[in-house]
């Protein structure tokens, strides 16, 4: 790790910064020192050229102004870091303009390495070093375990794979990674790889990365625009050799970052300049745009290769950093990496160097078909030369530099080693200090990001462009130092060329995934296909028609005595009563030609009283009544009075109902088997001077229906979704075996809620389902009601939680006394979590409410199990409510039946996705129906009231 001391720079060495160890003073110095020793003649050779060579201080000029062109000054310096700064920022921000596009792409590495990785890991790495590629074998041993070397294979990639088809690179690497495995003595069961793919990629997941541009010396075609990892599997597949599961796949700034030996780093900035150039780091999650986070942090790769800003790189790029450009396979693009990068560098030499030979500076005037061939002179001849100015060796240098020349085919003149040394140094060195303009961009973006003056920061180098020119990094730091001066920096440079930090990113990958597929283990019972809900339609069907016969069946049937809906020619006044759902209210109603008016009170019904004893229920709901006339002034009178009471009864008459058993909470003591409508009686006895008229009992989805029914006379099914859930309808009373007649209709009450307890919805009920339902106060009742109502649906949404933190897939297996409390997490929630306008840093706040330490993984996956469960009571909702229109549609032998439904309760109401569900649910299972569902407004107390204002004209009309 090398530290550069503050003290070591002074300000004006910064613009002569340059490659010469050993404190040789500057290449311009130098310059002056070429003497006209170092210019020999040589006339009319072929390739020499023809114009008269130049004189010794003409050649010097020469030379000077050709390295003048690589020097960029400390404000031009600047100017690059505050203009790649700023589109750094605005792609952040979203707004990232084609000019400056450096792109800032979100990775999915939330957090630098912990160490407690552990795992054998197949690596491949593409793309970073040019034309070969790297398959690695890395064993993590977790914090505890010491450090295994990994093993290695780097496979040569033909240039017409490189040039050609996108799947014969794919299927050439997957044949690299087979030959790889094969000659190792491991067991290659359940492969894990990851992916180092090291260009420009818009990721969408950890194992999903579209490539966006080729850069370096690649251009496959049928890749750019598709998802690499697939791509990979693809060929895998074809192999056929091994099964590898790819799990991550990394840019490998990001590997180089997180194979930051623990203990030194963390790093978190990874940099990496080896054919091309890039860097990331961890920008604050709460900046970057494209990411609903407002928490913890994410790793951005800058890729500031594409960095354009014509304005501030124009004076920098030279004639031949243009003349690169058009002979490079994307010509126009990255600009920023063509200046710096290992793939270029020995271009740029090799271009200047046939400039002056063909300005007759070097080589006697004379070049060469090597010298004038691009690609001859590469990354290795450059470290070569440049690496050769050592003072202790100058000569030894020198003849190596010499020789390589001759290779070239130049005849080298006395001078012409030092100065093509020069050259190399002049490319080099302006390489190093853009690259720290870049750099020091990124440093202070962490400094704003962090809102920190001072910035201590670990940066992990990796590429052979500092493997091979150590000097680099020297020009680098001291660059560095000078822009961005507050920040303390140490380049740790990469053990292994980021092999280990794509396999930390892998073992989280495959951690992740396994959480995933446990995830989707435990909800997969949830997902209820086409057949599975026909087949509930089915059973629903059949348990239907049991019941209206009176044969054992688990839904009851129970004839309401509403033999029509209201036809509008109610009126008068009506006190009604609501009980049963969140709520008990008590209502006034006002049927008039001109409307129905309602004025209401909500009162609690304590648990204690709910579950108490039912006389003690039944004061209390006197108690309310009493208290809602008087502050409605109608103490003394004696109103129709509806009763929604929202449970199972058996009636025998409008105005009597038999308890047949309690629902949703309840269980007062001495009511079950009781007339309901005489334990009011009763309790309006017990109470004196109180004189009420109890006209009708009705159930909440009868009342639901009327109201509705009221506006909409094809509103012939009443659905409660909300504490409990269930279903009315009109059906023949032909089909009621329980009441007389054969003409006309009646309302049946379903009492689907009990639905399956007599076994047939056993195939669907999960273990989840199990656990709420002997946690209730009525196991074995009501299992059609505990898939689907809000009473149950957090309940259920709690058990999930407390398996998959069991199985260490949330809140990192940290079980919560919070989350083993009863009802902690209501169903409100699950309408909260899912609302589409709630980002998931909303879902993450609503949970830590609940005292859940959760990461925003957590946050994406309790939503996913939040989703899961009410997308599956909507589905068995709306299998329930195809089975009911479609007897209708049969009762009266339509092809097409146009029916209403009128609706009620919290879940459907309030949930973001419910009631669609439901509906797309219906249209599915019978598709012949139009069926049209209307959200109750007022309640079924309104629906009471109509049904006592029935009941009343039906008594008045008997009457006279
Ligand atoms: C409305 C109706 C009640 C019904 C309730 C069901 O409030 O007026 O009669 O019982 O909805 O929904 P809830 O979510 O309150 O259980
Ligand atoms: C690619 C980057 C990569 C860099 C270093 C660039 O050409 O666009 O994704 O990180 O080279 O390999
Ligand atoms: C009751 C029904 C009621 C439904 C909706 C169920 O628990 O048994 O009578 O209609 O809840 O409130």
């Amino acid at each position: 790790m090398r530290h550069i001391e503050r003290e070591e720079l002074k300000p004006e060495e910064s613009d002569q910064l340059l490659l010469l160890p050993g404190g040789h003073p500057p290449l311009w110095n130098h310059m002056d020192s070429i003497g006209p020793v170092g210019l020999q003649q040589r006339e009319g050779a072929p390739g020499c050229s023809q114009e008269g060579l130049p004189c010794p201080s003409d050649s010097s000029e020469l030379v000077l102004e050709c390295l003048q062109q690589f020097k960029v000054t400390e404000t031009q310096l600047q100017q690059i870091q505050a203009s790649l700064l700023g589109s750094m920022e605005q792609a952040l921000r979203g707004q990232a303009t084609p000019a400056s596009a450096v792109r800032m792409l979100p990775t999915y590495v939330g957090s630098t390495p912990h160490g407690t990785e552990q795992g054998d890991f197949v690596v491949l790495e593409l793309g970073a070093t040019g034309a070969s590629l790297r398959v690695l074998w890395v064993t993590l041993m977790g914090t505890e375990g010491h450090r295994m070397e990994p093993q290695s294979q780097e496979f040569v990639i033909p240039p017409e794979v490189m040039l050609g088809p996108g799947q014969q690179l794919f299927d050439f690497a997957a044949h690299c990674l087979s030959e790889f495995l094969d000659a190792l003595p491991m067991d290659k069961q359940g492969l894990q790889l990851g992916f180092s793919f090291s260009f420009p990629c818009h990721q969408t997941g950890l194992d999903r990365s579209t490539l966006i541009s080729w850069t370096k010396g690649f251009r496959c075609s049928g890749v750019e625009g598709h998802d690499v990892v697939q791509l990979l599997r693809d060929a895998i597949e074809r192999q056929g050799a091994y099964s590898i599961d790819v799990f991550a796949v990394v840019n490998d700034t990001v590997g180089t970052m997180m194979g930051c030996e623990p203990g030194v780093g963390p790093c978190e900035v990874g940099l990496v300049v080896d054919t091309g150039t890039n860097a990331c780091y961890m920008e604050e999650a709460r900046h970057v745009a494209v990411l609903d986070e407002d928490r913890g942090r994410v790793c951005i790769s800058v890729e500031w290769g594409s960095f354009s800003d014509d304005g501030v790189l124009g004076p920098v790029l030279t004639t031949f950093d243009h003349a690169l450009d058009r002979e490079s396979l994307n010509p126009g693009a990255q600009r920023f990496e063509k200046m710096i990068g290992g793939l270029y560098l020995g271009e740029l030499v090799r271009l200047v160097l046939a400039h002056l030979a063909q300005r007759g500076v070097l080589f006697g005037g004379c070049t060469s078909p090597a010298l004038l061939s691009r690609g001859s002179i590469l990354l290795d001849h450059v470290a070569e030369m440049e690496d050769t100015l050592c003072p202790s060796s100058p000569l030894a240098g020198a003849a190596r530099v010499h020789a390589l020349l001759q290779d070239l085919g130049l005849s080298v003149g006395a001078s012409d080693a030092e100065l093509v040394q020069y050259v190399c140094a002049a490319v080099l060195t302006r390489a190093a200090r853009l690259c720290a303009a870049a750099l020091a961009a990124v440093l202070s973006r962490l400094q704003h990001s962090r809102e920190q003056q001072m910035l201590q920061i670990a940066v992990a180098t990796g590429g052979r462009v500092f493997e091979r020119h150590p000097s680099f990094l020297s020009v680098l730091q001291k660059t560095v130092m000078l822009l961005a001066p507050q920040c303390d920096v140490s380049f740790i440079p990469s053990v292994d060329g980021g092999g280990r930090g794509v396999a930390m990113v892998t073992a989280v990958a495959a951690r992740l995934a396994a959480h995933r597929r446990l995830l989707e283990e435990n909800l997969a019972p949830f997902r209820l296909n086409h057949n599975q809900l026909a087949a509930v339609q089915a059973q629903m069907r059949e348990a239907m028609v049991k019941g209206l016969r009176g044969e054992a069946s688990s839904l009851r049937m129970l004839p309401t005595y509403v033999r029509a809906t209201p036809d509008g020619t109610e009126r008068g006044d009506f006190l009604a009563l609501d009980l049963g759902g969140t709520n008990f209210r008590v209502l006034l109603v006002r049927v008039t030609a001109g409307g129905v008016k309602i004025t209401s009170q909500v009162y609690s019904i304590p648990e204690d009283v709910a579950q108490g004893s039912g006389q003690q229920l039944f004061d209390r709901i006197v108690d309310c009544i009493v208290d809602f006339q008087q502050k409605q002034g109608l103490s003394g009178q004696s109103l129709p009075l509806g009763f929604t009471f929202s449970f199972p009864c058996r009636q025998l008459g409008l105005d009597q109902g038999i308890l047949l058993n309690w629902t949703k909470g309840f269980s007062a003591s001495d009511c079950e088997g009781q007339d309901v409508v005489c334990l009011l009686r009763e309790a309006i006895g017990r109470r004196q001077a109180v004189e009420l008229n109890v006209v009708a009992i009705v159930n909440d989805t009868v009342g639901t229906m009327m109201s509705c029914g009221y506006e909409d006379p094809r509103c012939e099914v009443g659905l409660i979704v909300g504490t409990g859930t269930n279903a009315c309808y009109m059906e023949e009373l032909r089909n009621v075996a329980a009441v007389a007649g054969d003409s006309g209709h009646m309302c049946i009450n379903m009492e689907w809620g009990a639905f399956g307890d007599d076994g047939s919805l056993d195939l669907l009920r999960t273990c989840f389902d199990a656990n709420v339902d002997q946690a209730s106060i009525n196991p074995g009742k009501q299992s059609f009601e505990k898939m689907i109502s809000g009473m149950y649906l957090g309940e259920i949404v709690r058990h999930i939680l407390l398996r998959l933190t069991s199985l260490g897939v949330l809140f990192r297996g940290q079980q919560t006394q919070r989350l083993q409390t009863r009802d902690i997490f209501k169903t409100k929630f699950l309408s909260e979590i899912e609302s589409d306008s709630l980002a998931l840093r909303q879902v993450r706040a609503i949970l830590e409410d609940l005292g859940l330490p959760l990461t925003s993984d957590d946050a994406l996956m309790v939503l996913e199990v939040c989703q899961a469960v009410s997308q599956r009571a909507a589905q068995l909702c709306g299998a329930g409510v195809a089975a009911v229109v479609e007897k209708i549609r049969e009762n009266r032998g339509l092809e097409e039946l146009t029916v209403s439904v009128g609706v009620d309760g919290t879940l459907y109401k309030l949930h973001p996705h419910f009631s669609g569900l439901v509906a797309a649910t219906v249209r599915e299972l019978a598709p012949r129906c139009a069926v049209t569902f209307l959200q109750s407004e007022d309640g079924s107390g309104k629906g009471a009231a109509l049904v006592t204002a029935v009941a009343c004209r039906l008594a008045q009309m008997a009457r006279v």
